[in-house]
């Protein structure tokens, strides 16, 4: 199992992201979240922000989108260079077309649901998608309680996706730490961000090499 680690900035200090980033150099992309003050009730940054992080940044960025109107919006940050864009399927009307057209611009396309979002539709559409992203909080903020019961869309998700022979990732995110990120792989999730758990150490690069190591220990798919 092809096993990633993507610290989140939520929870880096958001005036010195160069500095920030450095210190998570042994990671296999920083997950960037943008969020409008609208889809969620937080606002972060947006496109101008991100196209100065891909410049400064050595790792790929894989960008989690919290906005509506994800069908205008998303492919920008395809066409900016971001390595993956997950959208909400929440915030769009039409998630495999946005998905082809983030595909289409260069990037990996990633389909993203909210804890009271169902995965049917996901499952119904796999193969258009490079990634699944099963949010384990409400999005908007980090430092959340790890949703456990969320692990059942991991399951079903990972069953299909093996029963297919497709190679699509399952992202987590919210609330990942050095227990929860055991649950998380053990359900069959493969990609793992994590924000208080990584920027709240002082060593994060080892914090990053410990999540990695559990989650490769205790993947059973
Ligand atoms: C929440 C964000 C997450 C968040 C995770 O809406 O999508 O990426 O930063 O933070 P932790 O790991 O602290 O729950
Ligand atoms: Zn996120």
């Amino acid at each position: 199992m092809n096993v990633r680690i993507n610290p989140s900035i939520l929870s880096a200090d958001f005036v010195n992201f160069q500095s920030e980033f450095s210190t998570i150099g042994n990671a296999d992309a920083i997950h960037v979240d943008v969020m409008d003050g609208h889809f969620v009730p937080n606002l972060t940054f947006g496109l101008p922000m991100v196209k100065r992080m891909l410049e400064i940044a050595e790792l790929p960025l894989d960008v989690h989108l919290m906005i509506e109107n994800a069908d205008e919006l998303a492919v920008a940050y395809a066409d900016a260079g971001a390595k993956s864009v997950s959208f909400h399927q929440e915030a769009s009307n039409s998630p495999v077309s946005l998905a082809r057209r983030i595909r289409s611009s260069g990037a990996q396309a990633s389909i993203a649901i909210k804890p009271g979002t169902a995965v049917d539709f996901i499952l119904d559409n796999l193969s258009e998608f490079d990634m699944v992203l099963i949010m384990t909080v409400e999005p908007g903020f980090g430092g959340q309680r790890f949703m456990e019961d969320m692990l059942a869309k991991v399951r079903v998700a990972r069953a299909e996706i093996n029963r297919s022979g497709l190679t699509t990732s399952i992202q987590v995110d919210g609330g990942i730490d050095d227990e929860t990120i055991v649950q998380a792989a053990q359900a069959g999730a493969n990609c793992f961000v994590a924000g208080n758990a990584i920027f709240g150490k002082s060593d994060r690069g080892r914090q990053i090499d410990l999540l990695r190591d559990l989650a490769q220990k205790f993947s059973s798919h």
